[in-house]
């Protein structure tokens, strides 16, 4: 079985493109299978971290109907056992999609031969970000150390939690009302996690209380500190892990921290991913990382109501500060 993992941010520019390239050639170097997928519609540009021209099909061409399968999609690399699914480059404007198309992409994602498939987002917490980290328990959430990319870290999460707890409730049900009622408080400074909210859907029954436990339980992100500059930057991560703890109720692996390193570009404009020929403390973060990530236990898909009747109308934007 092969495991997926999505890499997110709650803001651009922090550089999730690059780490999931070069965590995807250090784990092909380690002998595993990796498919990059490259879903951050609108905005494609994994390829340029690879080093393969924009001219490929990919996503888009699926979205369009004019290939049928994902498995049709993946390209190889010039890197041994990596491969590649390209974004929507020949398709501008395709970051709209459709919920159906999302829920298909993921049906298929899981029957992909790989041993991982790294799924690189779109910033922000738009539907079609969130819709591709949360059926996932394990995805990886990437900040640099400044506090708006910190909090918007955390706004993301707290939105994943939000959608996540909702599509746990049939469409229309009470329980969806109540969990909108619940995340439309301030909790922040109240003393309510999601337990609260747990508790209080206990109230309607008491598995719908076990259903939100359980969901807390199996949620396990990781956090990655990209760009650190200072040695202090370590501990923003362990800092959104205690918030998110406190705040939210759940538990965060600390994945690890990134240095910033200013000849980067400079393998992007060589066309070549940063760790294939530099030997340095980003290449042994991005393998201490990628040990991280082989030793997580194996997903268990967060089972969520597929019906989306009620699911665009949710507006999310009261987290962002
Ligand atoms: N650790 C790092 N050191 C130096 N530059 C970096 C580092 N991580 C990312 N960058 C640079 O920051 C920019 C944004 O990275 P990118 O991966 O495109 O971000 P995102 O995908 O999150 O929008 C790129 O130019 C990238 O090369
Ligand atoms: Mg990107």
């Amino acid at each position: 079985m092969n495991r997926i993992i999505p890499v997110a941010s709650g803001k651009g520019g922090v550089g999730k493109s690059l780490l999931t390239v070069n965590l995807g050639v250090t784990l092909a170097k380690m002998g595993k299978t990796v498919i990059l997928v490259d879903l951050d519609l609108g905005g494609s540009n994994l390829h340029t971290f690879l080093g393969i021209r924009n001219s490929k099909v990919g996503i888009g061409n699926y979205l369009n109907k004019q290939a049928d399968s994902l498995e049709s999609l993946i390209i190889p690399t010039d890197i041994d056992k990596l491969y590649f699914i390209a974004g929507d480059g020949l398709f501008a404007g395709t970051a709209h999609m459709h919920y159906f198309q999302k829920m298909k992409i993921l049906k298929e994602l899981p029957n992909l031969v790989a041993d991982f498939i790294l799924l690189d987002l779109g910033a922000g917490t738009s539907n079609n970000v969130v819709d591709f980290f949360i059926p996932f328990p394990q995805g990886v959430i990437v900040t640099v150390p400044e506090t708006t990319a910190i909090l918007n870290a955390y706004a993301f999460l707290k939105t994943a939690l939000y959608r996540s707890s909702y599509r746990m409730f049939p469409p229309k049900s009470e329980e969806r009302a109540m969990v909108q009622s619940f995340f439309k408080q301030r909790l922040e400074g109240s003393g309510n996690s999601l337990f609260s909210l747990a508790d209080r859907l206990s109230e309607l029954s008491p598995e719908n209380g076990e259903i939100i436990r359980k969901m807390l339980e199996l949620f396990y992100p990781g956090v990655i500190i990209n760009m650190g500059r200072n040695p202090q930057d370590k501990d923003i991560g362990k800092n959104l892990r205690l918030v998110s703890r406190k705040n939210l109720g759940v538990s965060m692996e600390y994945l690890g921290y990134v240095p910033y390193m200013p000849d980067v570009s400079r393998s992007i404009l060589k066309r070549s991913p940063y760790v294939m020929d530099h030997e340095n403390q980003f290449s042994s973060s991005v393998r201490a990382i990628a040990e991280r990530l082989q030793k997580l236990i194996p997903d268990t898909k967060i089972p969520l109501y597929e019906a989306d009747e009620d699911l665009e109308q949710l507006n999310w934007d009261g987290f962002v500060q």
